[in-house]
């Protein structure tokens, strides 16, 4: 089978486990430092803070600003259920917005505008499918109407304009992502102060971790902050230090994939749309394209499976899960739903080969003939 994402894992991810557990040393500690260093220069930022997942990132990231009760802070509802978790998190109420239009999945500007009250405390935008949001205009929203902006980069690592839009940036290396440590995430944070509150936060508050007591002698420490266990171990961040030399190489791979699809897809394919149609930063990391109005979505896929490939949906809307349907009854997104009822997302990563996307879309487009059979009315 053909998955939609597959982890990339070679001698250089077992040895390094290996000297982890060689070391002696399994929780956080040096690997952790250094991946955190590596990362940064990556994204061409002064530091980064390592974290168990891009949820904690995005909890540490709102709990650190100071958003709480009483505020509300925009998301789109195109995006992971923990993008709008991370804001009931701390208390604050998500405000969903829609997306512009399928040609570009992106949280809408003007309804993000429109949605605003003297609540409105940040945004939270999510850079789908690896596709950049426009940097200047959600800057200068954000100035205009005083709200925090924040980065969901669980799509976009290894790009350094990721982690520039405004406060900070969350990133995920779950593993389906462009890089993975199995579990875990990062930060990146323009201000040192909010660095230097999130990364107390990450470990309970304390003003000094294990590591920091063992080489210091001091066994005492405080707690001055309200924090919790986010904490990265030394396994995975000797496996991210791994993955992250390998990611530039894996991006470039990602992109010219995806510019395959689309070429393949605009011969074979025509009725099937592929967003982002314009030349678009990205870190490429999914493929999602949008079938046409009548097809049965659930037929296709099923098509698809049985000549070995494996699809799925990026994203049931997060405002249409039965725990958001209760708490938001009469949320209406026409765009972000329409969009959702007739997207797929198709495989890409970079263990693939030209060929992988062949057999793709030739089953794409067959599949496609046997919904609308050449004389039948679609
Ligand atoms: C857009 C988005 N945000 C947040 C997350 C949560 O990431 P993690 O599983 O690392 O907590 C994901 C994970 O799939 C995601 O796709």
């Amino acid at each position: 089978m053909l998955l939609v994402s597959e982890p990339a894992f070679g001698a250089e991810e077992k040895a390094a486990l290996a000297a982890v557990i060689d070391s002696g040393w399994v929780t956080m500690g040096d690997q952790v430092r250094e991946f955190e260093q590596a990362f940064a220069r990556m994204h061409e930022a002064e530091d980064s803070i390592a974290v168990g997942s891009c949820t904690a990132a995005l909890h540490l990231i709102l709990h650190a600003l100071g958003i709480g009760p009483g505020d509300e802070v925009l998301v789109p509802s195109l995006t992971f259920v923990a993008t709008a978790n991370s804001v009931l998190y701390v208390g604050a109420r998500p405000v969903f917005v829609d997306i512009g239009s399928a040609e570009v999945p992106l949280m809408s500007l003007d309804e993000a505008e429109a949605k605003c009250t003297a609540r409105t405390k940040a945004v939270i935008m999510v850079h789908f499918a690896g596709y950049l949001a426009h940097r200047d205009a959600w800057q200068s929203f954000a100035r205009r109407k005083g709200l925090l902006l924040i980065e969901d980069a669980a799509h976009a690592p290894g790009l350094p304009e990721v982690g520039t839009f405004g406060e900070a940036a969350a990133f995920s290396f779950y593993g389906n992502k462009n890089m993975t440590t199995a579990e875990g995430g990062a930060i990146i944070a323009r201000s040192r102060t909010l660095r230097e509150t999130i990364r107390q936060a990450r470990s309970h508050g304390m003003t000094s971790s294990t590591r920091q007591r063992l080489v210091s002698r001091r066994p005492d420490y405080d707690v001055t902050i309200l924090g919790f266990n986010y904490r990265m171990d030394e396994l995975r961040a000797a496996l991210g230090l791994a993955q992250l030399k390998k990611l530039p190489e894996w991006n470039d791979i990602r992109r010219n994939l995806s510019l395959s699809y689309r070429q393949l897809i605009a011969e074979h394919c025509p009725s099937v749309m592929v967003p982002f149609e314009a030349p678009w930063r990205s870190a490429h990391h999914l493929m999602p394209v949008v079938l046409p109005i009548a097809s049965n979505r659930q037929r296709i896929i099923d098509r698809l499976r049985k000549r070995g490939v494996q699809t799925t949906i990026h994203y049931p809307p997060v405002h249409r899960l039965m725990f958001y349907r209760d708490l938001y009854p009469d949320a209406s997104l026409p765009r972000t739903e329409e969009f959702s009822r007739r997207e797929l997302t198709l495989p890409l990563h970079p263990r693939m080969v030209q060929s992988d996307v062949e057999l793709v879309v030739n089953s794409l487009a067959a599949a496609l003939g046997a919904e609308f059979p050449v004389g039948a009315v679609a």
